[in-house]
């Protein structure tokens, strides 16, 4: 018997339902003589332990948008090792974070909290954090599961997803990272998943989660997220937050008394949580101190790492150390380095760009130009901003959402950016000098109106060393490596989701699959920038992709490799980008989705072989028939490049699927269905051309065998047709 197993048989009833919700709003309810408590506070990407009416100091890494550019991997993981290490010395034992939904649409206020538009980046870099926390003996807490999309109607807005989408998109983001990196907790969204709160959603806090992939964490609420008690305990929901909840702990013992609960139901709740308190206070080391200069380097590292180089002609960038320089923008002084709400870190250290520039010893001046406030047109700063870009060799345009404009708690309503920037823009790039644009935002912006522009640096929220960052990338002390996590479109009406989000009580997710680059893609639209677009100061070139296999079954593994050469001046690191293209899929599938990425490091001529490897589900759909993935035996090209709209090398494999054949065929079957079958296809044609003298013509292949009684003439009956059938499944058994 474990020792969590000998505390349970110690508990009495109300002991038991006491712990289903917390003591207060961040600790599990402690048991005088038999358990301990342990606390939780936010994250992602930063700790955010509230105290004597504040937060404590901690670290503000990039937020998991602006990280989830960087596409690296091992980074990540340090992070989480870091947050771990906060942790700790903070006595917390499980960090709330990464959140990992997908970004449905560029208007949801909370995506700067969020990883990506694609499941696989969003779950590999998810699974990475929880790794790199958990190493310190510290509990990660996945979250908002699932499908917390939008920040309107939040607490009830009922996410209508069909099961193909849900499998494929919105649950493909916490799969990966759930089984592989196995979070202490995961926390249910607020909203409805398909009619069910989340809180009490047995298909997903159960059948999922436990039963199919064989969770064994607490899952806990997100705080003010579970509805009714014994329906929660029943689902899956171990804890309820913030606490206590008596009405509801009494609720529990009732249910239990009365036999709507039963005492091995409750149990089996009780002991998870019983099992993660144990193993969190057997991770604490007292005193423990976290090396917070450390930290703050790594900061800036990540900011480096993530920032996303989008546009660089002429190679404006880097800038020289000796260039005159008129640094233009209030975000320069307020700079936005993360995003607003539960996330929101009381950083150890901020710069500013002017500090970072004198540290640089820059010659520069400096203009706030705008107002961020508002969006109005302040005359005198676009004056004094005018004057100083006219006396200086370059313009570094400083803009970006201000925090009004995207958190946690609502939605933005619009893409663009504030119109006083890009008025004071227009009128800089009119003085014809050399302009880079840095931008500090969360999330994609519109950015038509940036065609004079020669540069353009997106910081995102990039966290508390984001200024020396961005200060090291402008002047090549460091060389931009992030490539974008989601697409940035070329305006927000060309989203699918623009139709209709943020809808109120009921969302319903009618784009499918087609989400992000998925969309674009299909429909062949122009975009800004593409989902895995970034710069470099340098260049690259990809050669001699090479498959392990040109024809495999659907078990077998696929290694690919390919080589990758710098091929400029200076060091580098390259995302490389593995996407999978199904020729003839049988069901509509996005035209490539990304299966594998490596970010490798090359010195100015290096060149080195890069391997990925694939398996059933790089290829595989959801198949809502069978419940399952399932893979068509069809040719998958195997796209290898620099992002998902430049892919210059190409493979072909044929992946045959080991799922046989439709095994019977019915009287519903289609023309088609028997068509793809030879022994069928014969079969069938010897019955029309022969029997029914029926001409099937190419509008028919859609056509049920049952019609073919209407059209036979009288020639043939149900009962010959269902005896045409019944040989022709013994035919193909
Ligand atoms: C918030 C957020 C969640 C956070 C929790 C505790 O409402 O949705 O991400 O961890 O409450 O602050």
């Amino acid at each position: 018997m474990t020792k969590a197993m000998e505390i349970l048989n110690g508990l009495t009833l109300e002991e038991k339902a006491s712990l289903t919700s917390g003591k207060d709003c961040w600790r599990t309810v402690d048991i005088e003589g038999k358990l301990a408590s342990i606390m939780m506070s936010d994250g992602p990407h930063g700790l955010r332990k509230e105290e004597n009416g504040s937060t404590v100091p901690a670290t503000c890494f990039p937020s998991s948008a602006t990280i989830a550019n960087s596409w690296d991997e091992d980074l990540i993981y340090r992070i989480g090792e870091a947050l771990g290490e906060e942790c700790l010395a903070n006595d917390v034992q499980v960090i709330l974070g990464p959140g990992v939904n997908i970004k449905r649409s560029p208007l949801c206020g909370r995506n700067f909290e969020y990883f990506s538009e694609d499941p696989l980046l969003a779950t590999r870099m998810a699974s990475s954090h929880i790794r790199g926390v958990q190493s310190k003996g510290v509990g990660a807490c996945i979250k908002h599961f699932a499908a917390n999309n939008q920040e309107t109607d939040r607490f009830s807005v009922n996410a209508v997803i069909d099961e193909r989408t849900l499998r494929e998109i919105y649950l493909s983001s916490f799969e990966e990272a759930v089984k592989v990196a196995k979070p202490w907790m995961i926390m249910s969204a607020y909203n409805k998943l398909n009619g069910d709160y989340c809180s009490e959603n047995k298909y997903l806090l159960t059948d999922i989660l436990r039963d199919e992939w064989g969770y064994e964490g607490v899952v806990v609420s997100d705080w003010g997220a579970a509805n009714e008690p014994v329906d929660g305990v029943k689902a899956g929901l171990d804890i309820r937050m913030p606490g206590p909840v008596p009405s509801a702990n009494n609720a529990i013992v009732e249910a239990v008394k009365s036999g709507e609960l039963s005492m091995e139901e409750l149990d089996k709740n009780v002991l998870r949580i019983i099992e993660i308190v144990e193993k969190g206070i057997a991770s604490k080391i007292a005193d423990y101190k976290a090396d917070m200069s450390a930290h703050n380097e790594l900061a800036m590292k990540a900011a480096e790492e993530s920032a996303v180089l989008l546009k660089n002609n002429k190679s404006v960038l880097p800038l020289a150390k000796t260039d005159k320089i008129a640094l233009i923008g209030a975000f320069a002084e307020e700079i936005r380095y993360q995003g607003g709400g539960s996330s929101c870190v009381n950083a150890t250290e901020i710069s500013d760009l002017l500090k970072a520039f004198d540290d640089k010893n820059i010659d520069y001046t400096y203009a706030k130009g705008f107002r961020t406030e508002d969006d109005s047109i302040n005359d005198d700063l676009t004056a004094e901003a005018l004057a100083v870009a006219d006396k200086a060799d370059k313009i570094v345009m400083c803009i970006g959402l201000p925090f009004r404009m995207e958190s946690e708690g609502f939605d933005r309503w619009t893409m663009s950016l504030p119109s006083n920037q890009i008025e004071l823009f227009n009128k800089l790039s009119a003085l014809k000098k050399p302009i880079v644009i840095v931008l500090f935002q969360g999330s994609p912006v519109e950015m038509e109106w940036s065609k004079n522009a020669d540069s353009i640096l997106a910081m995102y929220t990039g966290g508390q060393a984001v200024a020396k960052a961005c200060v090291n990338l402008l002047f090549g002390d460091a060389n931009p490596s992030g490539k974008l996590s989601e697409t940035w479109a070329l305006k927000l009406e060309n989203n699918p989701t623009a139709l209709s989000f943020p809808e109120k009580g009921t969302a319903t997710y009618s784009e499918g699959v087609y989400v992000g680059y998925r969309y674009y893609d299909k429909k062949k639209l122009n975009v800004m920038y593409p989902f895995g677009y970034g710069l470099s100061y340098t260049t690259f070139e990809y050669s001699d992709l090479k498959l392990s296999a040109i024809d495999i079954s659907e078990s077998d593994t696929l290694e690919v490799s390919f080589e990758v050469k710098n091929t400029g001046s200076v060091a580098g690191k390259e995302v490389c980008e593995l996407y999978v293209e199904p020729t003839y899929p049988s069901v509509s599938r996005p035209v490539k989705e990304l299966k594998g990425f490596k970010k490798i490091y090359l010195e100015p001529g290096e060149e080195k072989t890069v391997t990925i490897t694939l398996n059933k589900r790089s290829f595989a759909y959801y198949d809502v028939e069978s419940h399952d993935w399932q893979v068509d035996t069809t040719v998958y090209n195997i796209l290898v490049g620099s992002s998902s709209r430049n892919l210059p090398l190409t493979a072909s494999v044929k992946v045959n699927s080991s799922r046989t054949s439709k095994t019977f065929f019915t009287t519903d079957s289609r023309v088609y269905e028997l068509n793809a079958n030879p022994i069928a296809k014969e079969a069938l044609s010897k019955l029309l051309t022969e029997d029914l003298k029926l001409d099937i013509t190419a509008l028919s292949i859609d056509l049920p065998l049952s019609k073919l009684v209407g059209f036979s003439g009288g020639i043939l009956s149900v009962d010959m047709l269902d005896r045409f059938v019944a040989s022709l499944n013994e035919k193909i058994k």
